[in-house]
């Protein structure tokens, strides 16, 4: 898909079809009333005649408008003028596109970024047509022998802005969108792969190939014999059941100079049997998904050298799978970390705590700025905020706070749970210094207390995506959150960044 920016008149544009807004009731946008002038009144009269009413998620095609220069007039519904919301506006978009795509039109002038979004500006409401547009569009068909393959598909998307100063603004805002969706795309595509495929080799192949592609990345994959040196004893003993090779990959983007890097950990259990603590079947397939941790940071890895930012990220994915073996880990085992903590192994299916504690103090020889890990950690974070919030706990408020505005301004959303002392009691071993479970009430809270143990030598965010990475039922498949809300989160640290410098050279 491509996607560019241009700013005049509905009427004008010769193109295979504009889209223009509809509100509820039957009430024309500023660009449809442009080619109702034109037409003599004419879609005035489609709507008298009661043709489309406005709701959310309507389209009514028109062909050959007379008066204006493109062949088809898409008309969108966009529910009541006053109260649209974000996602509303997402829905509009992908009611468009998704109509567009059906219709045979392969390229269009869309006019719907005109409509009011509330609290929102011309940047948001480009950049989030075009996340929503490569949102609706994506397919998880490449193991599909047959493609249900759509004869004349959308290809280029022109998004109207109001007046010609509008312009640059609005290409920043294509740049970005386009970085963020291609990072959600590539999550999506790894979180939908299945563990026979998408194992720990396969993640290792892809972020090095990620590392040819952009010259200000380099990666290093860390091998078994290099991780028992390292004496990540707590990693490597979830691999212990399994056949595939565990890898530590390391990912180091710089683009800041020397600024202290941000250092993002991702989960990557590429299946999570549970162990010998073995899960009932139901569902088990979507264990696939317990490597979206890893999925997500390397999206918002791409996302960045896309943009080019000037940041220094690091990236870190402890990556194996949890399967239930003679060799694996069994309950009560006492293995010991990287920290040279002993850890009391009461349940194997809490491993992702196992794998990321390793991580986390493996981060701290890049002397970080900040480090954030994202996992599907737990079953209990679904319980307490279902699928619209990811969790998240840290150690520094401030850092939990910028996560939460850029989780509010992409649309990818968080909600803090508290990491008060009181919950670390629910950690006790008689054995080790600590079991790696801590009892079933808050289960998220209690498996931020243990990662909280391994992350004390800098500001650190726990991110909990076990009910946003992915949906299930019918719509099954990968989200790609929250590469939306750790893009932004990198964006607007550079934001600050040289807002900043630019205060300190006026003063
Ligand atoms: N990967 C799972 C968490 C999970 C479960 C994510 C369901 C999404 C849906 C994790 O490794 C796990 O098994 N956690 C256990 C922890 C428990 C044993 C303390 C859980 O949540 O049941
Ligand atoms: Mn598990
Ligand atoms: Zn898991």
């Amino acid at each position: 898909m491509e996607f560019s920016i241009k700013s005049g008149s509905p009427e004008k544009q010769r193109t295979a079809c504009v889209v223009v807004g509809v509100f509820e009731p039957r009430r024309l946008s500023p660009a449809a009333e442009a080619l109702d002038n034109v037409s003599d009144g004419f879609l005035s009269t489609v709507l008298r005649r009661g043709d489309m009413e406005g709701k959310i998620g309507a389209t009514l095609l028109i062909h050959n408008l007379h008066g204006a220069m493109a062949d088809r007039v898409l008309l969108v519904g966009c529910g009541r003028e006053r109260d649209i919301s974000d996602k509303q506006y997402r829905q509009i978009i992908g009611s468009a596109v998704t109509r567009l795509n059906e219709t045979g039109t392969m390229e269009a002038t869309c006019y719907l970024t005109e409509i009011n979004v509330k609290n929102r500006a011309l940047h948001w409401k480009v950049r989030h047509a075009l996340e929503s547009c490569q949102d609706s569009l994506y397919r998880a068909d490449t193991l599909k022998t047959k493609k249900d393959g759509i004869r004349r598909p959308l290809r280029k998307l022109v998004f109207s802005v109001p007046r010609r100063s509008d312009l640059g603004n609005g290409e920043m805002a294509v740049r970005e969108g386009e970085a963020i969706a291609e990072g959600v795309s590539l999550a999506k595509d790894l979180g939908n792969l299945p563990g026979n495929i998408c194992t720990p080799g396969y993640l290792a192949k892809q972020t090095r190939a990620l590392g040819k592609k952009y010259t200000k990345l380099k990666v290093d994959i860390l091998q078994q014999t290099q991780l028992e040196k390292l004496g990540m004893g707590a990693f490597l003993s979830v691999a212990k059941g399994s056949r595939e090779a565990p890898y530590l990959i390391v990912a180091e983007y710089k683009g800041g100079g020397k600024q202290k890097p941000i250092v993002m950990v991702g989960k990557g259990i590429t299946f999570d049997a549970g162990g010998i603590s073995i899960k009932p079947s139901a569902a088990m397939d979507e264990m696939k998904y317990d490597m979206c941790g890893a999925a997500s940071v390397l999206g918002t890895l791409a996302a960045c050298c896309e943009l080019q930012l000037p940041i220094n990220l690091v990236v870190l994915i402890p990556t194996c799978e949890n399967l239930p073996d003679g060799a694996a880990n069994k309950p009560g085992d006492i293995v010991t970390s990287m920290s040279g903590k002993t850890i009391e192994v009461l349940n194997t299916d809490a491993e992702g705590r196992l794998a990321l504690c390793d991580a986390l103090t493996y981060a701290e020889r890049f002397k970080p700025d900040s480090v954030i890990d994202v996992a599907t950690l737990t079953g209990a974070c679904v319980v307490a905020l279902g699928h619209h919030a990811s969790g998240v706990l840290g150690n520094h408020h401030p850092l939990v706070h910028e996560l939460t505005n850029a989780g509010k301004s992409s649309g990818d959303r968080v909600w803090e749970l508290p990491l008060w002392d009181e919950y670390q009691d629910q950690l006790k071993s008689n054995f080790a210094d600590i079991p790696n479970i801590g009892g079933r009430d808050g289960g998220t809270i209690t498996a931020a207390c243990f990662l909280s143990r391994f992350a004390k030598k800098y500001h650190w965010a726990h991110m909990d995506i076990a009910g946003t990475a992915w949906v299930s039922g019918e719509k099954k498949g990968a989200t790609g959150r929250p590469v939306p809300l750790l893009t932004q989160f990198l964006i607007d640290r550079c934001a600050a960044k040289t807002s900043s410098t630019k205060n300190a050279s006026k003063k």
